[in-house]
């Protein structure tokens, strides 16, 4: 009788369960059944964001597939049927090789207690997988529902930042500042219309000991690495 079996897809992986209780949650399936413990139990109602995994379906209209953070502690399980769930151990581990989301909260100083880090991680890596260029805007919006008791934010946003399109003005302002006009890139200096802002101001620069972290040192992300949406949700 498959019209009481559950099948979803968690992590590229098909689980197909029959012996589900309907008032499961997400989050006590993905803990208690299936050993998958990265995924947090904070508040348990909706608003710390220890939870977060990102949810996906295709969308047949448009063809396309969609992903949505969704707090794992308030979804039942079962309303995950025909869908794909990923919680941050399918994005990378300390044992394989850590995702760049993984790897920038970590060397930005991001992590404290660790325990709200999966919820960053996975609110980031969903934002990166809907849009990915985001910008500060998106980047501040996404992480309205992630509370950190411990880092303060700054380090967390500072580190994620390197994945916006300001980001990238930023850094080229960098590398001018850094090459000047001696391999040619502007020899106008400070003057340099890539280095003001809207308004006509200088961007400040930061002193190398004020900076949290070297972002040359970050790994670069490669969208066309990500996992893959399950083929047979396409199909079926
Ligand atoms: Fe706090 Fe889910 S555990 S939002
Ligand atoms: Fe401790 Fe965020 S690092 S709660």
């Amino acid at each position: 009788d498959t019209s009481s079996k559950l099948v979803f897809y968690i992590n590229g992986k098909k689980i197909e369960d029959s012996n589900i209780d309907p008032e499961w949650t997400l989050l006590h399936y993905l803990r208690t059944k299936l050993r998958l413990c990265g995924t947090k139990l904070g508040c348990g109602e909706g608003g710390c964001g220890a939870c977060t995994v990102m949810v996906s379906k295709f969308d047949r209209s448009t063809n396309t597939e969609i992903h949505f953070p969704v707090n794992a502690c308030l979804a039942p399980v079962c309303s995950m049927h025909g869908l794909a769930v990923t919680t941050v151990e399918g994005i990378g581990s300390t044992k394989q090789k850590l995702h760049p989301v993984q790897e920038r909260i970590a060397k930005a100083h991001g992590s404290q207690c660790g325990f709200c880090t999966p919820g960053m991680v996975m609110s980031m890596y969903t934002l990166l997988r809907q849009y990915p260029k985001p910008s500060m805007k998106e980047l501040e919006e996404a992480f309205q529902g992630n509370l950190c008791r411990c880092t303060g934010y700054r380090p967390i946003i500072e580190g994620f930042k390197t994945f916006t399109e300001e980001w990238e003005v930023i850094h080229a302002t960098s590398q001018i500042r850094t090459n000047g006009s001696s391999n040619g890139v502007c020899g106008m200096g400070d003057k340099c219309c890539k280095l003001q802002n809207g308004n006509g101001n200088v961007i400040p620069d930061k002193e190398p000991s004020d900076r949290l972290f070297e972002a040359n040192h970050f790994t670069p992300r490669h969208p066309s690495q990500e996992p893959i949406f399950p083929p047979e949700l396409k199909l079926s």
